[in-house]
This record gives structure tokens, C-alpha cells and sequence, in this order.
């Protein structure tokens, strides 16, 4: 059941550092990753994932890593794949899936597959029809999600992503997606209590209450950030019926710009890519009156630029995205409280969508 909780949604945001404890539990070894179910990657030269939602944004999160470690990756829509790029036999396919049923993704799994690409199953349900199809399986071992909003369940494919990212880094490329291991394992080490003090410290109830009645809700970011602002962006429109919008903070200039007015509040992520850019851009709407808000560290310099804070713990840059996507599923949460939604089932959706 629910048991204190208003809503399995806020169960499940609250659950994050267990579940995120049991996604790393035994895959860390001091400064190395252990994933025994899957065999070397050696030989791959080129990754693609497939997905859908907030699962399509862990891959967004997936591919860049690997980028980060010279590997050539690229995150696709399922529903769109069959006009991808090529498949060879030496590229692998990784689905990212929660449900492990979604059609859309099966759907590109089982393209993957005739094209002859070596196929893994990221997901949360052993037994799930991906794993039966797809090659090899990491479970991402978040536990039962019930909420249609995906939350614990996006961190730990993010955290099992991470893993996953760094075991390719090391035997296609022979590098590492994170500039410093050991910062980045102590960082991995310390996620559940960063996202336990990022939800003690819940101050999303108050910025809720305080933007309420806007005519939209725009989310920016950029490279990690860019995925935790669509992330945040669709899970916001999912549950408050609010109209919300994820963009590349560069792209702002580019034409989203016009929508902005003071009753478009704009959440800027800040995870330590090109923020500086980032901050140049939240200040671009600021001057059409709109009021931001920066998810980001104590002292970091948006903070003193915003209207608002919404802070998240110093930690590696590849986890930053992690911590800052735990403050906006708040902020989802507490609008969509106070809007009197349908939390845990919105309307027109389902928990797993299997049909094309
Ligand atoms: O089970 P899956 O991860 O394949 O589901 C994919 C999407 O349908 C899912 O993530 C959806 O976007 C969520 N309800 C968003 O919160």
C-alpha cells in the first residue's frame, strides 16, 4: 500500500534511496564495475538505444556518457526508428525499458534484431518480454513502480546507465565517461544520501504554490541537463495537465523564446556543462519578465541570478542530472497536489502501452 503517503507518486520519489542503493548494490567494486551478466563489449562500434518517455530520456542521459568516452551512441525514439541509421552486426542495441512490454520499443528491439545488431535489455521487470528478446538483460532493480509517472524508476535506469556506461567506456574504447573515477564512485557511493537530503529539504512545495496558475512551465538545460529538462518537462505535463516544455537551453534563442512572458516560469537545470551558457540563456527570459528558477549547488553562480533555488548536493557531473530531476519530480508532484489531479492514474494514460 501506500502506507503514509498521500499518493504511490510521492511513495515512490521517497523510495529513491533505496532503490537507487539497490541498483549499484554489488555492481561497485573500489574504483571498477562489476556487471558479470553481460559479456565484454569488445568488437562494438557504435551504440543505439531505443525507448520511449521518460525512459527514452535515461537514454538521452545513456548516450551522451558514452559519448563522453569517445564511443559513438545515439538515442533513438522507438516509435521512429525504422528510419534510423544503419545497423551493422558490430552495433549494439541497448532497449531501455521499465515495463520490459512497451510495444513501441519491442517493436525496434525486433528490428534490431533481423538487422543482426547484438541486443541489450535495460530493465526493471525480470521475466519481462524484452529480456526474453533481447540478448543479454541489465535489471535496473528500482522494485515495483505503481504510479503512471515513471520516478524511481527513471533514476535507477540513469544509475544502471552509469554502470553500463562505464563498463563500454572500458572495453570499446578503453575510456571512462567521467574525467575522475574515483570522484565519480564516490559520488555513486553517496547518491542515496544526496537524494535523501535533496527530499528532506523539499522546497518544491512552497515554489508550487507560488507559480500556480501560469500559462506554462518551461524547462532548459543543456548535455546531461538537457535530459533531465525534457524529463522534467513531460512528467510535469503528465500529471498537472499543465502545459510544459522541455528545450536545449541554446535552442531558447532559436524561437521558444517568443512563448516566454512573466507567467512562464523557466527551471534551468545547471549539472556542470557550459553553465555559464546555460545562465546566459535563463537571463535571456529573465529579461522578458520570467521568473527562474535554478536547480543547481549552494553557491553556484545562477543561484544568486534566479527569482528561486531549488538546491541539489555537490557531486560528480555525471550525477548532478540525477539529483536535479529528484527536485522537478517534486515540483510535478506539489503542482499537480495542489491542481487536485489524478496523481497516481492521469487520465488518457496507462502504467504500460502496448500497442504501437
Ligand atoms: O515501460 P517503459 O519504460 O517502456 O515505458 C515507456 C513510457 O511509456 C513511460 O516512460 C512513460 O513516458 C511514463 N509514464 C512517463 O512518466
Amino acid at each position: 500500500g501506500k502506507g503514509s503517503y498521500d499518493h504511490y507518486m510521492l511513495k515512490e520519489i521517497h523510495n529513491q534511496p533505496t532503490s537507487l542503493a539497490n541498483t549499484v548494490e554489488g555492481r561497485i567494486e573500489d574504483d571498477g564495475v562489476s556487471l558479470t551478466e553481460l559479456d565484454t563489449f569488445d568488437g562494438v562500434t557504435d551504440v543505439q538505444f531505443v525507448a520511449c518517455g521518460t525512459s527514452y530520456h535515461a537514454a538521452l542521459y545513456g548516450a551522451r556518457l558514452l559519448n563522453a568516452a569517445g564511443v559513438r551512441a545515439r538515442a533513438f525514439r522507438a516509435s521512429e526508428y525504422g528510419t534510423a541509421d544503419p545497423i551493422t552486426d558490430e552495433t549494439l542495441v541497448v532497449a531501455v525499458t521499465q515495463s520490459g512490454e512497451t510495444a513501441d520499443t519491442l517493436g525496434a528491439l525486433e528490428r534490431a534484431e533481423a538487422e543482426g545488431a547484438r541486443t541489450v535489455a535495460v530493465t526493471n521487470v525480470q521475466g519481462s518480454t524484452v529480456s526474453r528478446e533481447a540478448d543479454e538483460t541489465l535489471l535496473v532493480r528500482a522494485g515495483p513502480e505503481i504510479g503512471v509517472a515513471a520516478t524511481k524508476t527513471f533514476s535507477s535506469q540513469v544509475a544502471a546507465l552509469c554502470l553500463l556506461g562505464h563498463r563500454i567506456g572500458e572495453d570499446v574504447t578503453g575510456d571512462l565517461p567521467w574525467d575522475d573515477p574515483t570522484t565519480f564512485f564516490e559520488s555513486l557511493r553517496s547518491l542515496p544520501e544526496n537524494v535523501r537530503e535533496v527530499l528532506d529539504g523539499d522546497r518544491a512545495h512552497e515554489l508550487a504554490d507560488r507559480y500556480l496558475g501560469s500559462e506554462a512551465f518551461f524547462f532548459i538545460g543543456r548535455g546531461l541537463g538537457y535530459s533531465v529538462a525534457v524529463e522534467g518537462a513531460l512528467k510535469f505535463k503528465e500529471i498537472t495537465y499543465e502545459h510544459a516544455e522541455g528545450f536545449a537551453s541554446g535552442e531558447l534563442k532559436h524561437g521558444p523564446l517568443a512563448l516566454v512572458t512573466p507567467q512562464t516560469p523557466v527551471f534551468a537545470v545547471f549539472t556542470g556543462t557550459d553553465d555559464q551558457k546555460t545562465l546566459t540563456n535563463a537571463k535571456e527570459a529573465q529579461t522578458r519578465g520570467a521568473p527562474i528558477v535554478a536547480v543547481a549547488p549552494e553557491g553556484h553562480p545562477a543561484v544568486d541570478a534566479a527569482d528561486a533555488h531549488l538546491p541539489i548536493p555537490d557531486t560528480d557531473p555525471a550525477l548532478a542530472g540525477l539529483l536535479a530531476n529528484v527536485q522537478l519530480q517534486l515540483v510535478s508532484y506539489h503542482t499537480a497536489n495542489l491542481l487536485g489531479r489524478s496523481i497516481d492514474k492521469p487520465r488518457n494514460l496507462a502504467k504500460s502501452v502496448t500497442v504501437e
